[in-house]
């Protein structure tokens, strides 16, 4: 089962991720945490890839496509796959169709996630991320018990490049003129789930896991 988890920055994709993929039994491949990390370990991909990061534009999607195309041939990423990030455009989105449907799968749902924009700005203002393991918190929403270190593997909590004021303007505009028609794009295809992510977190979490089940479910009896 192949499940994109599409919303604005902030929307909590990367938070929700980890839990649908344990649920369908699958691997997150996050497309930013993949950039992070070429970043942190300096390969070619991730030179190229800061300066667009760093200003909150979308990597060129020769570099976004060539990455995440080699982590998709990986044994882990043959089954049940959860897509955190990607597409991000049109062109992203008809990549990943053809590169599946080549190995005879598909999407089988995309998921939005909607929150408010007013939201996203505090939630991207107050964000902490484990630099070991990748855990999302925030400093009022989803506080660590220990300010600075992360619950699930005492790694130190560090707030990301792209998350200052600018940086966030530029990539909720980005998200609204390139991305958001993504989600129309599987609309059209009869392939969209739409869920409620301005609620508790855990409330996003069970309605993900009804829409993925509801929606991913229906298309594959369809198919
Ligand atoms: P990426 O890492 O994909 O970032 P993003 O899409 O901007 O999304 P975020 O990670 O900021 O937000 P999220 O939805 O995951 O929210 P989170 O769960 O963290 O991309 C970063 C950059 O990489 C891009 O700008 C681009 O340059 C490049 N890039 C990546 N993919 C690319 C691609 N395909 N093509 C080209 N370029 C690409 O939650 C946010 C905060 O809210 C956290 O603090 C969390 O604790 C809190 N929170 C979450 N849920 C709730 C809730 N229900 N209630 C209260 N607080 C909540």
């Amino acid at each position: 089962m192949y499940v994109v988890l599409l919303g604005p920055p902030g929307a909590g994709k990367g938070s929700q991720a980890p839990e649908l993929a344990r649920e369908i039994g699958g691997v997150h491949i996050s497309t930013g945490e993949m950039l992070r990390a070429a970043l942190r370990s300096g390969t070619p991909y991730g030179l190229k890839a800061r300066e667009y990061m760093e200003t909150g534009r979308l990597v060129p999607d020769d570099i976004v496509l060539g990455m995440l195309m080699e982590r998709l041939e990986q044994d882990d990423a043959r089954e049940n796959v959860v897509l955190d990030g990607f597409p991000r455009n049109e062109a992203q989105a008809l990549a990943l169709d053809e590169t599946l449907r080549a190995g005879g799968k598909r999407v089988d749902c995309a998921v939005n996630i909607e929150v408010p924009e007013e939201v996203l700005v505090q939630r991207l203002g107050g964000r902490w991320t484990c630099s070991s393991c990748g855990a999302i918190y925030h400093q009022a929403f989803h506080p660590p018990r220990r300010a600075g270190v992360c619950d699930a593997c005492g790694g130190e909590l560090r707030q990301r490049l792209d998350d200052h004021d600018e940086a966030v303007k530029q990539r909720l505009q980005v998200y609204f003129t390139e991305t958001a028609p993504v989600v129309e794009f599987y609309r059209q295809a009869g392939r969209l789930a739409e869920v409620n992510g301005n609620q508790a977190r855990e409330a996003v979490t069970r309605d993900l896991l009804a829409a993925v089940q509801r929606e991913c479910a229906a298309e594959r009896q369809a198919r």
